[in-house]
């Protein structure tokens, strides 16, 4: 009852707030709209898919969905984590009572505008939206903000006032983990004379995070390329040099070949190759397995914890990467949503509702110059073969009789 009395009173001051999106209510007053509490007929929150496996147990949301619809719109099926993604937030919304509309927009920018517009037109009430690129969004931001819709920016930060509140991992502490990694496996602080050979793949620039995944690990990374224990062959290093449009395994791979065969077809041996992510992960493993000349095994990182990654960590051909829980990312996102709807104080305290290790962060992002968006920002692990053990773990993957391991949706 004091949930509804709440929503039903801010609904109106805040359709007012909500215009101003991110920069002007630094997350003390959330967003509301007119369907808060508008329904006493909340459908029955019993289904366990509102329930994340062991070891994040979030506590069961309350069903105070009130009939209201999300619209949920992922970059693309193409790239594996975001039919995770897109599964694990329908349902888990779904579960809580909800209506939705899920998309997919195959990384095309102006397909994810249209059917974002779709959405507001079918009257949804929030939307949840993983941008393909953060800054081709302006004419689907301003029409929810026209139309007094929240906008939950998903994963990646829109560039765009309009957005309410960002849920995301620490993007930086990403790229800082696999440059600890790097540096903890060669034991690059007691190098000596040792000099590693080094390779660098970074993400699309159209995402907002690839370059915070690019900056933590190099921020690590840095100082020893810098004395020469680090030695980048190809010269390769700056961020626009080594990005991939798209996240494309293809692209990621055409590349790598071309290193390959430029700089280290003579023998020249290769240590270890930084990769922002899984997907290019892929490409990188797949051009070293066919055409890098050495016999050592190469260090590769990755991201993502995607399914052909996991084998080739298996198979010794990829060495880590870094694993992101997004059954709890969606977790965290329905909560939120939940409160937003609610009209519900949305601050750090949004964090007791569940048991996820997530920061509130009301400083590092920004959606234009000095717009802070507060942000909800999970916690990264390192996987690596010897603790393949902790993603079965969660119930979110099963490990078959050949040791590789599959997503459970
Ligand atoms: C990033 C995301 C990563 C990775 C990449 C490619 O935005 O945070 O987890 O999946 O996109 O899809």
């Amino acid at each position: 009852m004091k949930r509804k009395l709440l929503g039903t009173l801010l609904s109106v001051t805040m359709a007012v707030s909500l215009l101003a999106g991110c920069g002007s209510n630094g997350g003390s007053t959330p967003a509301a709209n007119n369907n808060a509490g508008g329904n006493d007929a909340a459908p029955a929150n019993t289904e366990a898919a509102a329930e994340p496996a062991a070891p994040a147990e979030a506590e069961a949301p309350a069903a105070t969905a009130g009939g209201s619809k999300i619209g949920i719109s992922m970059p693309t099926q193409s790239l594996e984590r975001w039919n995770r993604d897109g599964a694990y937030l329908n349902d888990q919304f779904k579960a809580a009572g909800y209506e939705t509309i899920l998309t997919f927009s195959d990384n095309d920018s102006g397909r994810q505008v249209n059917d974002i517009q779709n959405m507001l037109a079918d009257g949804v009430d929030l939307l949840i939206v993983a941008a393909i690129d953060g800054e081709a969004l302006n004419t689907a931001m301003n029409e929810a903000a026209d139309a007094n819709v929240p906008v939950i920016s998903y994963d990646r930060l829109i560039l765009n006032d309009a957005v309410s509140y960002y849920v995301s991992f620490d993007n930086y502490t990403v790229g800082k983990l696999q440059g600890e990694f790097i540096v903890d496996q060669l034991d690059l602080e007691n190098a000596g004379d040792s000099v590693y050979n080094l390779e660098i793949t970074a993400g699309d620039p159209a995402d907002n995070n690839a370059g915070y995944f690019y900056h933590g690990a190099i921020d690590v990374l840095n100082p020893y390329i810098e004395s020469g224990t680090l030695n980048v062959v190809s010269d390769q290093i700056d961020f626009d040099t080594v990005a991939t449009a798209q996240w494309n395994t293809d692209t990621a791979l055409e590349r790598a070949q071309n290193i390959l065969s430029s700089y280290y077809a003579d023998g020249t041996q290769l240590d270890v190759w930084l990769c922002s992510n899984d997907s290019t992960a892929l490409g990188v493993a797949q051009a070293i397995t066919s055409d890098y000349a050495g016999s050592n095994s190469v260090l590769i990182t990755g991201q993502d914890g995607d399914e052909a990654n996991l084998k080739n960590i298996v198979d010794g051909i990829q060495t880590m990467t870094v694993y992101k829980n997004v059954s709890n990312e969606a977790v965290v996102t329905l909560s939120l949503a939940q409160a937003i709807i609610n009209g519900d104080t949305v601050d750090a305290s949004l964090t007791d509702s569940f048991d996820i290790d997530c920061a509130y962060d009301t400083e590092s992002y920004e959606t234009s110059a000095g717009n802070k968006c507060p942000s909800f920002l999970l916690v990264p692990n390192v996987i690596t073969k010897d603790n393949l053990q902790d993603l079965v773990d969660t119930g979110l993957y099963t490990m078959g009789e050949d040791g590789y391991l599959s997503a459970t949706n």
